[in-house]
């Protein structure tokens, strides 16, 4: 059986666990909004037309921060369609994904559902179509109190209180050439620039995102960075990054590696921005939000889900609803071992979608709700992860990859909290053909004892939740685990997830 060993040291820390680390991200696409967290006819619904069932799940996922209304979408988007009353509200062709929007729900009813949720909103404006204009009249919309024609607005439209939404996203993957409005690094970095200074005019406490590249994997990655932050380094806080990671042609090993790839991103953003910092002699530094990441069939989208007939677009089509199995979970939970590794630099992330759409929580319209595989790691990681992330001390076997060459064949990370002296420990075993015993030397953390295990594993790691089976996999806890003389061992089956919490 192979073999690795851990040591953790509270006193050698990465950074602190920033909650809006576990955000997420709600865009106008599919069955994401309509026919998923919103269906006034579903049973559950509230007065609002939000169904409970769904806001029910997203609040047992833990979700901070949630980014709105896109993705693509949002750069085609005319925001002023979407307030007032319903029946008014015109409905818009969606070029971005061949749908009618209905504009039923805008930023009204999804900062009164984000409340609800117990999460932040995160608004994305649109630079695709629109420019400094609509960014400022958004944002008078949502922050001024009142006594202008757009504060004045929403009081009419029934919202008192401003929102007060404090992150920004300047735009969405303005690199893409998929992307409405689509420019040059150089073009958009003034504009983010404009944008930014002007949006900061109204209120210097905003925090704001640059558009990075749309993925690593883009011609223009890395040099898009330095030419955007170039222009914005000193009007913005963070640069984006966008990942998403699918198993290719069965190379099982290589998808199991996905956050070898991420680590990689995020090391190559924070360089570029260092190194712009250093050459602008800036004392200031850029922080990333990981506001794209997931696991996604995206070539299953193209060859199979878009809408291709221009003449009778749909309204909240079934588009991106990957089902997901118990490799893809045990990926997206290596993925957040990768922000929390990173989360000096990594301080705001979305898992991308929250429900219908690439999502961790599925609904049937008029029906039932189901919580997929990779709702667990997720869910587990945003409740356990608190205090600081811990620089731990890995060695593990490894294996070969196509991709990646020579990887671990475990990864880990922990977080520990000096306040309540609490600890969790997040691995994953990337073998498909064994279990793995992990060492942990935890006689750093004093006399410590284990409170709860978690592990994500099946005999057939395909395995997934369906409407017709919605509990078929789900978390179990490892008895396998056992401190012994400040050390402690735990079995990893292969192809698996584990969370493990321990308490002085
Ligand atoms: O999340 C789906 C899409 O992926 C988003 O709309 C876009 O920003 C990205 O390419």
């Amino acid at each position: 059986m192979p073999n690795a060993y851990l040591t953790l040291d509270p006193h050698f820390t990465v950074g602190g666990v920033n909650r809006r680390l576990f955000g997420s991200f709600v865009e106008h696409l599919g069955r994401c909004v309509y026919d998923g967290l919103y269906e006034p006819e579903h049973p559950t619904a509230d007065a609002e037309g939000f169904r409970e069932d769904v806001l029910e799940l997203v609040r047992e996922l833990g979700v901070s921060t949630i980014r709105y209304p896109g993705g693509n979408f949002v750069s085609g988007f005319r925001w002023e369609d979407a307030i007032g009353p319903k029946d008014e509200r015109p409905a818009r062709l969606d070029l971005a994904w061949h749908s009618i929007e209905t504009n039923h729900v805008g930023i009204d009813e999804f900062a009164s559902w984000a409340e609800k949720a117990g999460s932040e909103l995160m608004y994305a404006v649109n630079l695709g179509t629109r420019g400094v204009q609509e960014a400022l009249d958004v944002l008078e919309y949502t922050n001024i109190r009142s006594g202008t024609k757009l504060s004045d607005a929403r009081i009419a439209n029934g919202r008192v209180e401003p929102y007060g939404v404090a992150m920004w996203c300047l735009g969405n993957e303005m690199d893409g050439p998929w992307q409405l409005g689509h420019r040059s690094a150089d073009d958009y970095g003034k504009l983010a620039s404009q944008t930014a200074k002007a949006m900061r005019q109204l209120d210097p406490s905003l925090e704001l995102v640059a558009c990075g590249s749309s993925s690593a994997q883009m011609p223009t990655f890395g040099a898009w960075e330095h030419t955007v932050l170039e222009h914005t380094y000193e009007d913005v806080d963070f640069i984006s990054c966008h990942a998403y990671y699918e198993e290719i042609d069965g190379d099982t090993g290589s998808f199991l590696a996905s956050s070898v790839n991420m680590d990689h991103f995020i090391e190559s953003v924070v360089a570029t921005a260092d190194a712009v910092g250093a050459s602008l002699k800036s004392k200031k530094k850029i922080n990333i939000s990981f506001d794209e990441w997931n696991v996604w069939y995206v070539s299953r989208y193209h060859n199979v889900d878009k809408i291709t007939d221009i003449e009778s677009w749909p309204i909240a089509p079934r588009l991106l609803e990957d089902s997901y199995s118990v490799v893809d979970a045990v990926v997206v939970g290596n993925l957040l071992i990768s922000l929390l590794k990173h989360a000096d630099r990594v301080t705001s992330a979305s898992l991308a979608q929250l429900v219908n759409v690439i999502a961790p929580i599925m609904t049937e319209p008029g029906g039932a709700t189901w919580r997929q595989t990779t709702f667990f790691p997720f869910a587990l990681t945003s409740r356990l992860a608190v205090g600081s992330a811990l620089e731990v001390k890995l060695e593990s076997d490894s294996y070969d990859t196509k991709v990646y060459g020579e990887v671990s064949t475990v990864d880990a990370v922990a977080t520990h909290d000096a306040e309540n002296g609490k600890t969790a420990i997040f691995l994953v075993n990337r073998s498909q053909d064994a279990p793995t015993t992990v060492t942990i030397d935890v006689s750093h953390l004093g006399d410590v004892s284990i409170t709860e295990t978690h592990t994500l594993a099946d005999d057939d790691i395909y395995a997934r939740n369906t409407l017709d089976d919605q509990e078929r996999v789900g978390l179990k806890p490892n008895e396998t685990a056992a401190i012994v003389d400040g050390k402690l061992t735990i079995e990893l089956p292969a192809v698996s997830w584990t969370a493990i919490a321990l308490a002085r």
